[in-house]
This record gives C-alpha cells, sequence and structure tokens, in this order.
C-alpha cells in the first residue's frame, strides 16, 4: 500500500514549554537504510523532537509514524520493542556498574528471564543466558570494548562511556537508531572511530537519526540533512547543498 510505503516520518509536530514553542510544526521523513541528521543550533529544538518521538514527551499537535505505525502517545518501552531506540545527550548509564553489565542488562530477553525465570526449566534458562552473554561479547568487539568490560563506568574515559551508550543502544537490537550528540566532547581519533562505527551499522542494515553539533563529522557521514532553527525547518537536502544554503549559512555564522 502506497501510505505505507515509508519507513519513518513525523507530521507537524509542535511543542510548546509554557510559552517557549521549541517544536513548531516539523514534518519529515527517514528513509530506511539511511543515516539522517538533525541540526542546528543550541536551543533549536533538536532533542525536544527525539523525546517526541521516542514517547518521553507527548506532543501538543502532530503524529509520529514508524513502519506503518502510529506511535503518538505510545510509551517509551513499546517503542523500543518496535524496533526504535536512542541514546541520550546525558547518556543515563548506571556508572556503579561494570561496562559488561551496562550492555548485557540492556538486552531485551534479560527483561523475559527475569520474568519468566521461575517459570522455566533450567536448561532453557541456561540456554537463554548463553545467548545473552554471546550478544554482549559480540557488541562489546564492535565498539572495542573488550578489554575494559569488567571496569566500572565511573571510572571510564568520557569518550568510552559515549561508546558504552552506544552498545546499550544496539543491545536494544533495534533497526531504527537516534543518537543524540555522539561527538561531543570526542577526541578527533574518537571521532574517526565513531564515524567508522556510524558507517558500519548503516552497511548492517540499520538506520539511523542523529543529532550533532560536528558539522564535519554531520557534512562526511550524512545521505540527508535537516536543519531546524528557532523549533522550525529551515532547510533539508544533501549535504553539499546544505552546506552552500544561504539561510543555513546565515544561521550558523551569524551574518
Ligand atoms: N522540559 C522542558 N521544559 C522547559 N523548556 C524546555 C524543556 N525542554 C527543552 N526546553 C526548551 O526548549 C528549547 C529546545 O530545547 P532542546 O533541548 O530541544 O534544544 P536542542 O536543539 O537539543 O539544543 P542543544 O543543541 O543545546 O542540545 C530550549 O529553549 C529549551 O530550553
Ligand atoms: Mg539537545
Amino acid at each position: 500500500m502506497v501510505q505505507n510505503s515509508y519507513f519513518f516520518k513525523v507530521q507537524n509536530l509542535s511543542k510548546s514549554f509554557g510559552g517557549l514553542q521549541a517544536v513548531k510544526n516539523v514534518s519529515f521523513e527517514v528513509k530506511k537504510g539511511s543515516l539522517t541528521s538533525l541540526i542546528g543550533p543550541n536551543g533549536a529544538g533538536k532533542t525536544t523532537i527525539f523525546d517526541l518521538i521516542s514517547g518521553f514527551i507527548i506532543p501538543d499537535k502532530g503524529k509520529v509514524f514508524f513502519k506503518g505505525h502510529d506511535l503518538t502517545g505510545r510509551k517509551p518501552h513499546e517503542i523500543v520493542s518496535m524496533g526504535m531506540a536512542r541514546t541520550f545527550q546525558h547518556l543515563g548509564l548506571f556508572y556503579r556498574l561494570s561496562v559488561w553489565d551496562n550492555i548485557f542488562l540492556a538486552l531485551p530477553g534479560k527483561k523475559r528471564e527475569q520474568v519468566l525465570g521461575v517459570f522455566l526449566p533450567q536448561t532453557t534458562l541456561r540456554d537463554e543466558e548463553k545467548i545473552l552473554r554471546q550478544r554482549t561479547k559480540e557488541i562489546l568487539d564492535f565498539l572495542g570494548l573488550t578489554e575494559k568490560a569488567d571496569e566500572m563506568v565511573a571510572n571510564l574515559s568520557w569518550g568510552d562511556q559515549k561508546l558504552v551508550s552506544i552498545g546499550r543502544l544496539l543491545a536494544t537490537d533495534g533497526e531504527f537508531l537516534l543518537m543524540d550528540e555522539p561527538a561531543s566532547g570526542l577526541s578527533d581519533e574518537q571521532i574517526s572511530h565513531l564515524k567508522y562505527l556510524i558507517k558500519e551499522l548503516i552497511s548492517m542494515g540499520k538506520t539511523i537519526l542523529l543529532i550533532d553539533h560536528n558539522m564535519e563529522a554531520i557534512m562526511d557521514i550524512s545521505d540527508w540533512i535537516i536543519v531546524l532553527n528557532f523549533g522550525e525547518i529551515i532547510a533539508e537536502g544533501k549535504p553539499a547543498d546544505i552546506q552552500a544554503h544561504e539561510e543555513v549559512i546565515r544561521v550558523y555564522l551569524g551574518v
């Protein structure tokens, strides 16, 4: 059916906080398998859009659609179970637990095991545990965190903590991943690694919606860029078109 051919879209999303309209009538689409970026100055409404999409806040107006489903008003955990997951600007990790535990506890099967544990035979539980441990190991290997598996997250560098947050995102096994400023505070070397990981995820079939302020990285890896200013979309297009867009240049250079 034609109306179900999209992967993800928002239509006329609006959200006010008191007298401040943080998001104004925002509509856009994300193509399956793409890396789409949401950029704009501080306070433009980017994180609020993530909060609206992932069910953390409810829009005043507008709708969120994912693979033919209307997600508007659904709870965050329902949205995650449908295959969409996000990271947070403030990371939100279990800082007193190990890297391993942070990933392991984010795996969806973990909850099922806790709930059904008393009813399932021991062999089934052992098999499930094995699969979950294998998956945790794969994620740590992918991120290059294997050697730090036993370290407490509070003792890691900011860059490694950001990798753990991506690990928790991957643990959900979501096909649509939302990342809020994954490059902020990273060194050039860490940003290269992050760009590599993001490209790998795209080649593995994931779809990514990214917020970041690092223009060099955004221009390098994005398929499509959406620019927000004061809650409104002022431009969208391919990186080269966005770089040459007059209003975008004005907003960024303040001229
Ligand atoms: N819960 C809230 N209550 C009141 N105001 C809020 C709330 N969340 C966001 N805002 C305001 O809405 C506007 C948009 O904020 P948002 O966090 O979405 O911006 P952003 O584009 O993510 O900025 P940054 O690049 O600094 O992360 C800002 O003016 C912010 O102060
Ligand atoms: Mg933000």
